[in-house]
């Protein structure tokens, strides 16, 4: 019942990497499960939309993709962050989304009712063009989104910038804290 993040950035521990930590944070100060899991390290193969995940629950690509979506899986919660490059999420991050939504609808819409949200990084501007298409993600997939105080954004450009970002940190631990209440809600039902 814990919550999986997943870092989009090929960077190793930069940004993206610590604006996770501080929602980490703040869940596992509500006593809940997590594991940070980058990226950065994973090969991760486009999807080529040959549908033969349909009914097997998982993809032919012999890659990093089916050992991260069998955690995806064992999680109730999922968040996903990404530095924006060019006005939009990594590359890598949309190849394992695509990929996760692909495998998730040609088996029953397994990430329905899984809760979570995006977290996006920028060292200038993009990040609510960035944020928007990663929530298209969760909004697909029927899952569900809790808010923060204003939008999950950081903002940074060298390696550790966004620890000097008070804003950054205030809206994701929010965010944080809401994914907490939510999950705590759905675990009495
Ligand atoms: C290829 C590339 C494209 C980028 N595009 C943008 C951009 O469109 N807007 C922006 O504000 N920053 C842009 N950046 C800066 C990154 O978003 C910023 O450095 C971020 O903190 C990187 O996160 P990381 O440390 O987790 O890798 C870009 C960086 C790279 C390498």
């Amino acid at each position: 019942m814990g919550v999986l993040l997943i870092s989009g950035s090929p960077r190793k521990n930069g940004n993206t990497e610590l604006l996770l930590s501080v929602c980490d944070k703040e869940l596992k100060n509500n006593n809940i499960e997590t594991e940070i899991i980058s990226l950065s390290s994973k090969e991760i193969y486009h999807c080529t939309n040959c549908d033969r995940c349909l009914g097997i629950n998982k993809c032919i690509q012999e890659d990093d993709f089916n050992d991260l979506y069998k955690k995806v899986l064992q999680n109730r919660g999922l968040v996903v962050a990404s530095p924006v490059y060019v006005g939009s999420p990594t590359s890598l991050l949309m190849a394992f989304i695509q990929r996760l939504t692909y495998v998730s609808f040609n088996n029953n819409h397994t990430l329905s009712k899984k809760i979570g949200g995006p977290i996006v990084v920028a060292g200038e501007t993009g990040q609510l063009t960035t944020l928007n298409s990663l929530i298209d993600f969760y909004l697909v997939n029927e899952m569900i989104i809790p808010s923060s105080i204003y939008w999950n954004i950081g903002v940074g450009v060298n390696k550790g910038d966004v620890k000097n970002d008070e804003k950054g940190e205030l809206y994701i631990t929010k965010f944080a804290k809401n994914l907490a209440l939510v999950l705590e809600g759905m675990e009495e039902k």
